[in-house]
């Protein structure tokens, strides 16, 4: 399947989004029965798009022929080809079915080091190679505490502003506080942050902002009747196909944004 290849959950302006981010979890056995326990799981509703991360040697696996859910990658590299051992281009991802990639996740900028300049390198690689970007920006504790969420949030989105192409975009705001803590922003923190967002990310055509961030079954369903959250990006609720499909059909349909 190429990057083409979207499957018969496509996105659209309405469609809801949920991203499952293995992060580095499971072996490949473990990732083909989470595989086929998703398959068997996940709710049929066309208001709800549902895309896997999975580890990169997992992709393939991943790829589900019948569309129930779109193949995303955790990352991709910051250069088009060429001599980076240890490197994985957009272009191979898309040619791998990918649909989507994931950048500038907290952990990516936190334990690898990567800032504005080589997110804008990787925004613009994703973009040629026709993948839809879920670009991460969040707040730690004490930058919110201090009153700073906003100018992080502006500072991060700049990377956005480099390329303006008029292509899907997904922007994740996953506080970094709420990570694998099991402490979820409330669903007034969510809206709010995400609106504010939106401001600074400007009118694209087509713009949906996911909330991150210790999402499970048991918070999914206040959280998304805000209408300004697009969707999920849940990382270990998502290594569980039950939680995870439970998560998917809390979701619903989005409204108006
Ligand atoms: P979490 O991770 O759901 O485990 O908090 C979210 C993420 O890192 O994307």
């Amino acid at each position: 399947m190429t990057a083409a290849g979207r499957g018969r959950r496509g996105p659209g302006r309405e469609s809801r989004l949920v991203v499952a981010n293995w992060k580095m979890n499971k072996t490949r056995p473990e990732a083909i029965a989470c595989r086929d326990a998703l398959a068997g799981r996940l709710p049929d509703r066309a208001d709800v798009e549902v895309a896997v991360a999975p580890p990169f040697p997992f992709l393939d696996d991943l790829a589900d022929p019948e569309g129930r859910w779109a193949l995303a990658a955790q990352n991709c590299s910051s250069e088009s080809a060429g001599a980076f051992t240890g490197e994985v281009s957009a272009a191979m991802l898309a040619s791998c079915g990918c649909r989507y990639v994931i950048l500038g996740h907290s952990e990516r900028r936190k334990y690898f080091g990567e800032a504005e300049a080589m997110l804008a390198a990787k925004l613009a690689r994703a973009r040629d190679a026709g993948l839809v970007p879920i670009f991460c920006v969040g707040e730690t504790l004490a930058e919110r505490e201090g009153g700073l969420t906003e100018e992080v949030l502006r500072r991060q989105v700049e990377a956005l502003e480099r390329d303006p192409r008029e292509a899907p975009l997904v922007v994740a705001y996953e506080p970094v506080w709420a990570i694998g803590t099991g402490r979820n922003a409330t669903a007034e923190q969510a809206e709010e942050t995400i609106g504010r967002l939106r401001e600074l990310v400007g009118a694209r055509a087509s713009l949906r902002v996911l909330y991150g961030g210790s999402v499970t079954p048991g918070n999914a369903a206040e959280l998304a009747a805000r209408p300004a959250i697009s969707g999920f990006l849940v990382g270990g609720a998502s290594l569980d196909p039950a939680g995870f499909s439970e998560i998917c059909r809390l979701t619903g349909p989005t409204g108006p944004v």
